[in-house]
């Protein structure tokens, strides 16, 4: 069971326009066509902050035209927030806040010997970094600059460094970088 932070990014390192717009991202490429249907295969539970949750409220018209469903994930989710969050009918959703680690234990109960996903965004991947808990990072990296917005992964990890695992290219929009993280950091 891995701890994985598997996001798409802007070349100059953003997840979101400053608005939260996804817009950019979905002009680049399939998903059926990226690794995303071999990695979700193997998620059993996932954790996302409270921007990326509502995002998937505010979209869930489009949502559900694309993929049939406006909650599309069978695992799992933890949101977290300090405020007290809608919650989407059909999803199994647990609302938290505060330290990630206690949140993380009972993730694992629950994805058994799959792995936990981290949704985003990056300051919250960037907390299970900071307790040690986070094992990969995978980034889709698009072929666009957005100048700026929200960070991918707003940590500085310099030493030991990231280890990169492999590359691999979908079509002329992402570049899929895949690292792990090493078992010292922080
Ligand atoms: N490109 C991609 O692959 C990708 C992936 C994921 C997300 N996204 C997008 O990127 C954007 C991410 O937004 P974001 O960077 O603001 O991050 P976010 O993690 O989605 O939301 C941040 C908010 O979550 C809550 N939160 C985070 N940690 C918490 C904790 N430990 N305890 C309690 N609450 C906590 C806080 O808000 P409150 O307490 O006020 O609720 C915080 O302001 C969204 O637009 C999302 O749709 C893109």
């Amino acid at each position: 069971m891995k701890t994985q932070y598997y996001a798409a990014s802007s070349l100059d390192g953003f997840i979101a326009t400053e608005d939260d717009s996804l817009d950019w991202l979905f002009m680049l490429g399939n998903v059926d066509e990226s690794s995303y249907p071999a990695f979700i295969a193997e998620v059993g539970a996932l954790a996302m902050g409270s921007a990326t949750y509502e995002w998937m409220l505010r979209h869930a018209d489009e949502v559900a035209r694309e993929t049939g469903s406006a909650w599309p994930y069978i695992q799992p989710v933890w949101i977290f927030s300090t405020r007290e969050l809608q919650a989407i009918a059909g999803a199994e959703s647990h609302f938290v806040r505060g330290d990630v680690r206690p949140v993380h234990a009972e993730m694992s109960k629950a994805a058994g010997p799959k792995n936990i996903w981290i949704v985003g965004g990056g300051d919250l991947a960037g907390q299970f970094y900071d307790a040690g808990l986070l094992d990969e990072i995978i980034v889709q990296v698009g072929s666009v600059t957005l100048g700026k917005g929200k960070p991918l992964f707003p940590r500085r990890l310099v030493a030991p460094p990231l280890t990169l695992v492999s590359v691999q290219q979908f079509g002329s929009g992402f570049a899929e970088l895949r690292y792990q993280v090493p078992k010292s950091a922080p």
